[in-house]
């Protein structure tokens, strides 16, 4: 209808989540497995493809689009696909067209990201000791990100950081991280590990709840709760002695998907509903059955209308399997 997207429980849908790829340079230990098995390329959707469907959306109300992976910059000359859906920014029917990366390719890309009318970047980054940097994402050279950061900063994009915490991993670094992280002038968000996809044993053990995090944190730093949102699920605090932006992001311990207004749309054209869900839409099929659009728009909508309460995440001693058996990398989050 001419409303824009509301789901069944009165929720609008503005923000999509595009995961450009389902690849990644690293294997984070929380994310995937050591030995991954990717989708074959012939089954990835074009640029164009995307680009259409992304169009689609915003035909259909979207106002935010992040592109997401796998890690979005290792797709192929995505800076096709960034540089045609910017057209939406000129035209002022997309408010923002952000992505969500590892960072390790910023360095290449910054510039270009810029040129395009990319404000502001989320960049995921869980510790800053190198040899913790690389067990934790495998192969990742922390040098390297911290130099994509410096590129993305100096090419005018903010950057937010966003960190796993984890249970004996990080869970000292968590104050380091946000000193360093506001004495940068960016914003940091924690985030909690969520039980999703087939990976060795020892997430569960790594499942730390931010709900402890900020009672430590309080004891040194003041944080005070701030109402102002990103349209993200995180919920903010001002840091009194740094005077930056510590979001938190607590899908276990204070679920947040009665306002959520957001769905995930696959580099396969399958649209996940919630990301704790299976339920998925596929979107290729009314895609491709025709040059119009009319199909993909009346796909779009009905889709909604199955867009679950929310996830039900549990992370506790009964609960050893996933879940969700779809890895983290098949939505990007
Ligand atoms: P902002 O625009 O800065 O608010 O970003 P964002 O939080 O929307 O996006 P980002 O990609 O930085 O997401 C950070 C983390 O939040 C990721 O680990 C996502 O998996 C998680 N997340 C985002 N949306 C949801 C959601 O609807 N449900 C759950 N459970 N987690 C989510
Ligand atoms: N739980 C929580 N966050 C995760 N991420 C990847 N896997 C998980 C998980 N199981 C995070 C990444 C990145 C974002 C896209 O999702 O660290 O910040
Ligand atoms: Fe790659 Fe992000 Fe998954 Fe790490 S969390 S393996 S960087 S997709």
């Amino acid at each position: 209808g001419a409303r824009g997207l509301v789901d069944p429980f009165g929720r609008h849908v503005t923000y999509l989540r595009v995961s450009v790829t389902d690849r990644c340079d690293l294997r984070c230990v929380y994310c995937m497995a050591e030995d991954m098995t990717f989708l074959p390329k012939r089954d990835l959707l074009t640029l164009e493809e995307l680009d259409r469907l992304c169009s689609a959306f915003i035909d259909r109300g979207v106002r935010k689009l992040r592109l997401t992976g796998g890690e979005p910059l290792v797709r192929r000359d995505v800076m096709r696909l960034v540089g045609s859906l910017s057209r939406h920014l000129v035209s002022g029917a997309l408010q923002e067209l952000t992505l969500t990366t590892n960072g390790t390719l910023l360095g290449r890309y910054a510039d270009e990201l810029a040129g395009h009318g990319v404000r502001r970047i989320n960049v995921s980054l869980d510790s800053l000791d190198p040899a913790r940097f690389k067990a934790i994402t495998r192969r990742g050279d922390l040098a390297q990100v911290l130099r994509g950061i410096e590129a993305a900063r100096r090419a005018g994009i903010k950057v937010k950081i966003n960190t796993v915490a984890l249970l004996g991993v990080n869970e000292d670094e968590i104050a380091p991280m946000l000193e360093w992280a506001h004495g940068e002038g960016m914003d940091l968000t924690l985030i909690e590990v969520m039980p999703m996809g087939e990976i060795e044993p020892g997430r569960l053990d790594q499942y730390l709840p931010l709900s402890v995090v900020r009672d430590r944190l309080a004891e040194r730093f003041t944080l005070t709760p701030l109402s102002e949102r990103t349209g993200g699920p995180a919920r903010y605090v001002r840091v009194e002695q740094t005077g930056g932006k510590l979001g938190f992001i607590t899908p276990l311990t204070h679920n947040f998907c009665e306002s959520c207004n957001r769905v995930r749309l696959t580099c396969t054209g399958q649209l996940y509903l919630c990301l704790g869900q299976e339920d998925a839409a596929d979107l290729r099929a009314p895609l491709r059955a025709s040059e119009a659009d009319d199909r993909l728009r009346a796909a779009i909508d009905e889709a909604i209308t199955r867009k679950p309460r929310g996830h039900d995440f549990v992370i506790d001693r009964d609960h050893t399997a996933p879940a969700v058996p779809r890895h983290m990398s098949v939505t990007g989050g």
